[in-house]
Protein backbone atom coordinates (compact mmCIF):
# COMPACT_ATOMS: atom_id res chain seq x y z
CA UNK A 1 0.00 0.00 0.00
CA UNK A 2 1.03 3.44 -1.06
CA UNK A 3 1.43 6.09 1.80
CA UNK A 4 0.22 9.66 1.47
CA UNK A 5 3.83 10.99 1.29
CA UNK A 6 5.47 8.46 -0.57
CA UNK A 7 8.66 8.97 -2.91
CA UNK A 8 8.56 13.28 -1.13
CA UNK A 9 11.36 14.97 -0.13
CA UNK A 10 10.70 17.54 2.66
CA UNK A 11 13.19 20.01 4.42
CA UNK A 12 11.19 20.91 7.79
CA UNK A 13 13.07 23.75 9.54
CA UNK A 14 13.37 23.59 13.45
CA UNK A 15 12.66 20.20 13.31
CA UNK A 16 14.84 19.39 16.31
CA UNK A 17 11.87 20.23 18.48
CA UNK A 18 8.15 20.43 19.29
CA UNK A 19 6.10 21.05 16.34
CA UNK A 20 8.99 20.64 13.81
CA UNK A 21 10.21 17.47 15.20
CA UNK A 22 6.73 15.89 15.15
CA UNK A 23 6.13 17.04 11.77
CA UNK A 24 9.31 15.36 10.96
CA UNK A 25 8.24 12.08 12.46
CA UNK A 26 4.63 11.77 11.09
CA UNK A 27 5.95 12.79 7.89
CA UNK A 28 8.46 10.09 8.15
CA UNK A 29 5.92 7.74 9.08
CA UNK A 30 3.95 8.29 6.12
CA UNK A 31 6.41 7.46 2.91
CA UNK A 32 8.51 10.82 3.07
CA UNK A 33 12.17 11.50 3.29
CA UNK A 34 12.86 14.49 5.85
CA UNK A 35 15.59 16.60 6.06
CA UNK A 36 15.85 17.71 9.68
CA UNK A 37 17.33 21.45 10.65
CA UNK A 38 18.04 22.66 13.46
CA UNK A 39 20.81 25.07 15.15
CA UNK A 40 21.32 22.89 17.61
CA UNK A 41 23.13 19.59 16.76
CA UNK A 42 21.88 17.23 19.32
CA UNK A 43 18.50 18.13 18.22
CA UNK A 44 19.04 17.15 15.12
CA UNK A 45 20.85 13.55 16.09
CA UNK A 46 17.98 12.93 18.29
CA UNK A 47 15.41 12.98 15.61
CA UNK A 48 17.71 11.16 13.40
CA UNK A 49 18.42 8.78 15.23
CA UNK A 50 15.06 8.12 15.99
CA UNK A 51 13.09 7.91 12.66
CA UNK A 52 16.29 5.98 11.52
CA UNK A 53 18.64 6.55 8.58
CA UNK A 54 16.64 5.52 5.83
CA UNK A 55 14.13 8.48 6.01
CA UNK A 56 16.26 11.29 7.91
CA UNK A 57 19.46 12.93 7.18
CA UNK A 58 20.08 15.98 9.74
CA UNK A 59 21.63 19.65 8.86
CA UNK A 60 22.78 21.92 11.19
CA UNK A 61 22.13 25.48 10.36
CA UNK A 62 21.52 28.89 11.81
CA UNK A 63 18.89 29.95 10.42
CA UNK A 64 19.03 33.77 10.84
CA UNK A 65 21.96 33.59 8.23
CA UNK A 66 20.89 34.05 4.85
CA UNK A 67 23.99 32.07 3.66
CA UNK A 68 23.17 29.12 5.74
CA UNK A 69 19.46 29.05 4.63
CA UNK A 70 20.56 29.43 1.30
CA UNK A 71 23.20 26.69 1.58
CA UNK A 72 19.89 24.20 3.51
CA UNK A 73 18.47 24.60 0.08
CA UNK A 74 21.45 24.06 -2.29
CA UNK A 75 22.25 21.06 -0.35
CA UNK A 76 19.84 19.22 -0.29
CA UNK A 77 18.74 19.71 -3.78
CA UNK A 78 22.46 18.30 -4.45
CA UNK A 79 21.74 15.11 -1.93
CA UNK A 80 18.10 14.37 -2.70
CA UNK A 81 17.66 15.86 -6.30
CA UNK A 82 15.03 18.09 -5.28
CA UNK A 83 12.82 19.53 -2.86
CA UNK A 84 9.12 18.39 -2.96
CA UNK A 85 8.43 20.16 0.69
CA UNK A 86 9.42 23.09 2.41
CA UNK A 87 8.21 23.77 5.73
CA UNK A 88 9.24 26.66 7.27
CA UNK A 89 8.54 26.04 10.87
CA UNK A 90 11.26 27.40 13.08
CA UNK A 91 10.49 30.38 14.97
CA UNK A 92 11.41 32.46 18.43
CA UNK A 93 9.36 34.00 20.65
CA UNK A 94 10.25 37.83 21.63
CA UNK A 95 10.05 38.63 25.49
CA UNK A 96 6.68 39.82 25.03
CA UNK A 97 8.30 43.21 24.91
CA UNK A 98 6.71 46.34 23.52
CA UNK A 99 7.45 48.58 20.73
CA UNK A 100 9.40 51.24 22.88
CA UNK A 101 11.56 48.59 24.63
CA UNK A 102 12.62 46.58 21.97
CA UNK A 103 16.65 46.50 21.18
CA UNK A 104 17.70 46.44 17.50
CA UNK A 105 19.37 43.44 18.18
CA UNK A 106 15.99 41.60 19.48
CA UNK A 107 14.54 42.89 16.42
CA UNK A 108 16.08 41.45 13.91
CA UNK A 109 16.68 38.34 15.38
CA UNK A 110 13.24 37.77 15.80
CA UNK A 111 12.76 38.96 12.29
CA UNK A 112 15.48 36.93 11.10
CA UNK A 113 14.56 33.66 11.86
CA UNK A 114 10.77 34.13 11.45
CA UNK A 115 10.04 36.13 8.37
CA UNK A 116 13.80 36.46 6.63
CA UNK A 117 14.50 32.59 6.81
CA UNK A 118 11.16 31.74 5.40
CA UNK A 119 11.10 34.29 2.82
CA UNK A 120 15.42 33.27 1.90
CA UNK A 121 14.31 29.73 1.79
CA UNK A 122 11.65 30.08 -0.59
CA UNK A 123 13.35 32.16 -2.67
CA UNK A 124 16.17 29.94 -3.10
CA UNK A 125 13.56 26.45 -3.51
CA UNK A 126 11.13 27.93 -5.56
CA UNK A 127 13.25 27.89 -8.79
CA UNK A 128 14.02 24.28 -8.16
CA UNK A 129 10.08 23.41 -7.68
CA UNK A 130 9.26 25.32 -11.12
CA UNK A 131 11.88 22.98 -12.86
CA UNK A 132 10.14 19.48 -10.90
CA UNK A 133 6.81 21.46 -11.86
CA UNK A 134 5.19 21.07 -8.61
CA UNK A 135 6.20 21.86 -4.68
CA UNK A 136 4.61 22.81 -1.62
CA UNK A 137 5.63 25.62 0.98
CA UNK A 138 4.21 25.27 4.48
CA UNK A 139 4.68 28.12 7.19
CA UNK A 140 4.34 28.00 10.59
CA UNK A 141 1.94 31.08 11.99
CA UNK A 142 0.89 32.11 14.73
CA UNK A 143 -2.34 33.49 16.19
CA UNK A 144 0.30 36.21 16.44
CA UNK A 145 -0.29 36.40 13.32
CA UNK A 146 -3.77 38.29 12.92
CA UNK A 147 -3.90 40.42 16.30
CA UNK A 148 -1.69 41.71 18.94
CA UNK A 149 -2.31 40.53 22.48
CA UNK A 150 -0.40 37.52 22.29
CA UNK A 151 3.47 38.11 21.74
CA UNK A 152 5.56 41.11 21.47
CA UNK A 153 6.24 43.77 19.00
CA UNK A 154 8.69 41.78 16.69
CA UNK A 155 7.05 38.20 16.47
CA UNK A 156 3.70 39.92 15.85
CA UNK A 157 5.13 41.63 13.11
CA UNK A 158 6.98 38.66 12.23
CA UNK A 159 3.87 36.22 11.78
CA UNK A 160 2.10 39.00 10.23
CA UNK A 161 4.53 39.10 7.52
CA UNK A 162 4.84 35.59 6.92
CA UNK A 163 1.12 35.89 6.25
CA UNK A 164 1.81 37.85 3.73
CA UNK A 165 4.41 35.76 2.20
CA UNK A 166 2.56 32.73 2.30
CA UNK A 167 -0.34 34.63 0.60
CA UNK A 168 2.12 36.17 -2.66
CA UNK A 169 4.10 32.92 -2.81
CA UNK A 170 0.45 31.25 -3.25
CA UNK A 171 -0.71 33.65 -5.78
CA UNK A 172 2.46 34.32 -7.73
CA UNK A 173 3.13 30.49 -8.19
CA UNK A 174 0.08 28.63 -7.59
CA UNK A 175 -0.49 28.04 -11.41
CA UNK A 176 2.72 26.64 -11.87
CA UNK A 177 1.91 23.49 -9.34
CA UNK A 178 3.29 25.48 -6.11
CA UNK A 179 1.03 25.69 -3.21
CA UNK A 180 1.63 27.38 -0.19
CA UNK A 181 -0.23 27.54 3.02
CA UNK A 182 0.11 28.59 6.87
CA UNK A 183 -0.63 27.00 10.07
CA UNK A 184 -2.18 29.23 12.58
CA UNK A 185 -1.24 27.76 16.09
CA UNK A 186 -3.04 28.95 19.20
CA UNK A 187 -0.85 27.41 22.26
CA UNK A 188 1.26 24.36 22.03
CA UNK A 189 2.97 22.25 24.60
CA UNK A 190 6.57 22.83 23.52
CA UNK A 191 9.68 24.05 24.21
CA UNK A 192 9.33 27.63 22.79
CA UNK A 193 9.20 29.86 26.24
CA UNK A 194 9.62 33.47 26.17
CA UNK A 195 12.73 33.47 23.72
CA UNK A 196 15.57 34.60 24.54
CA UNK A 197 15.13 38.12 25.79
CA UNK A 198 14.35 39.46 29.18
CA UNK A 199 10.20 38.62 29.42
CA UNK A 200 8.84 42.44 29.80
CA UNK A 201 6.55 42.41 33.03
CA UNK A 202 3.68 44.29 30.93
CA UNK A 203 4.15 41.72 27.95
CA UNK A 204 3.39 38.52 30.58
CA UNK A 205 0.94 40.57 32.16
CA UNK A 206 -0.65 40.79 28.93
CA UNK A 207 -0.70 37.08 27.69
CA UNK A 208 -1.68 35.81 31.03
CA UNK A 209 -5.07 37.59 30.24
CA UNK A 210 -5.67 35.64 27.31
CA UNK A 211 -8.85 34.24 27.50
CA UNK A 212 -9.12 30.30 27.66
CA UNK A 213 -10.04 28.50 24.48
CA UNK A 214 -13.00 26.65 23.88
CA UNK A 215 -11.03 23.35 24.23
CA UNK A 216 -9.58 24.73 27.91
CA UNK A 217 -5.98 23.15 26.95
CA UNK A 218 -2.82 23.32 24.95
CA UNK A 219 -2.02 21.49 21.82
CA UNK A 220 0.62 18.76 21.83
CA UNK A 221 2.60 19.09 18.44
CA UNK A 222 0.91 15.88 16.83
CA UNK A 223 -2.16 17.26 17.09
CA UNK A 224 -0.89 20.28 14.71
CA UNK A 225 1.23 18.09 12.78
CA UNK A 226 -2.10 15.93 11.56
CA UNK A 227 -2.90 19.22 9.93
CA UNK A 228 0.55 19.57 8.30
CA UNK A 229 0.13 16.32 7.05
CA UNK A 230 -2.45 17.21 5.44
CA UNK A 231 -1.89 20.40 3.65
CA UNK A 232 1.53 19.27 1.99
CA UNK A 233 0.00 15.88 0.63
CA UNK A 234 -1.99 15.58 -2.57
CA UNK A 235 -5.29 15.19 -0.85
CA UNK A 236 -5.04 19.00 -0.54
CA UNK A 237 -4.50 19.84 -4.05
CA UNK A 238 -6.98 23.00 -4.03
CA UNK A 239 -6.00 24.29 -0.87
CA UNK A 240 -3.18 27.12 -1.47
CA UNK A 241 -3.13 30.76 0.25
CA UNK A 242 -5.02 29.32 3.19
CA UNK A 243 -4.51 30.35 6.70
CA UNK A 244 -5.81 27.31 8.59
CA UNK A 245 -6.24 28.13 11.92
CA UNK A 246 -5.62 25.60 14.62
CA UNK A 247 -6.13 27.10 18.10
CA UNK A 248 -8.92 25.06 19.97
CA UNK A 249 -11.14 27.51 19.39
CA UNK A 250 -9.27 30.61 20.80
CA UNK A 251 -9.61 32.85 18.06
CA UNK A 252 -12.81 31.88 17.60
CA UNK A 253 -13.89 32.91 21.42
N1 LIG B 1 4.41 26.64 20.89
C1 LIG B 1 3.46 27.52 20.69
O1 LIG B 1 2.60 27.78 21.55
C2 LIG B 1 3.37 28.23 19.36
C3 LIG B 1 2.27 29.07 19.10
C4 LIG B 1 2.17 29.69 17.87
C5 LIG B 1 3.14 29.50 16.91
N2 LIG B 1 4.21 28.71 17.19
C6 LIG B 1 5.24 28.58 16.16
O2 LIG B 1 5.54 27.21 15.96
C7 LIG B 1 6.85 27.11 15.41
C8 LIG B 1 7.60 25.98 16.11
O3 LIG B 1 7.79 26.36 17.46
P1 LIG B 1 7.72 25.32 18.67
O4 LIG B 1 6.62 25.77 19.52
O5 LIG B 1 7.74 23.94 18.16
O6 LIG B 1 9.06 25.72 19.42
P2 LIG B 1 10.35 24.88 19.86
O7 LIG B 1 11.21 25.86 20.57
O8 LIG B 1 9.95 23.63 20.56
O9 LIG B 1 11.01 24.47 18.47
C9 LIG B 1 11.62 25.43 17.63
C10 LIG B 1 12.93 24.87 17.08
O10 LIG B 1 13.50 25.88 16.23
C11 LIG B 1 14.90 25.86 16.44
N3 LIG B 1 15.50 27.15 16.11
C12 LIG B 1 15.42 28.30 16.80
N4 LIG B 1 16.21 29.22 16.25
C13 LIG B 1 16.81 28.65 15.17
C14 LIG B 1 17.74 29.10 14.21
N5 LIG B 1 18.28 30.32 14.25
N6 LIG B 1 18.13 28.24 13.25
C15 LIG B 1 17.65 26.96 13.20
N7 LIG B 1 16.77 26.48 14.11
C16 LIG B 1 16.35 27.33 15.07
C17 LIG B 1 15.06 25.57 17.92
O11 LIG B 1 16.35 25.06 18.22
C18 LIG B 1 13.95 24.54 18.16
O12 LIG B 1 14.43 23.21 18.04
C19 LIG B 1 7.48 28.49 15.56
O13 LIG B 1 7.47 29.16 14.31
C20 LIG B 1 6.57 29.18 16.53
O14 LIG B 1 6.57 30.58 16.36
C21 LIG B 1 4.34 28.07 18.37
Amino acid sequence: MTAILDGKVAVITGAGSGVGRAMAELFSTNGCEVVVVDVVPDRVDQVVEKIGSKRASGMVKDLSNKNQVEQMVDETCEAKGRIDILCNNAGIMDGVVPVADVSDELWSKVMNINLNAPFWASRRAIPRMLKNGHGTILNTASVASFSAGKSGVAYTVSKHGLVGLTKSIAVFYGSSGIRCNAMVLGAVNTAIGFGSATPSPQGVDLLMKKTFPAIPRVAEPIEIARLALFLVSDDASYVNGSCVVIDGGWSAF
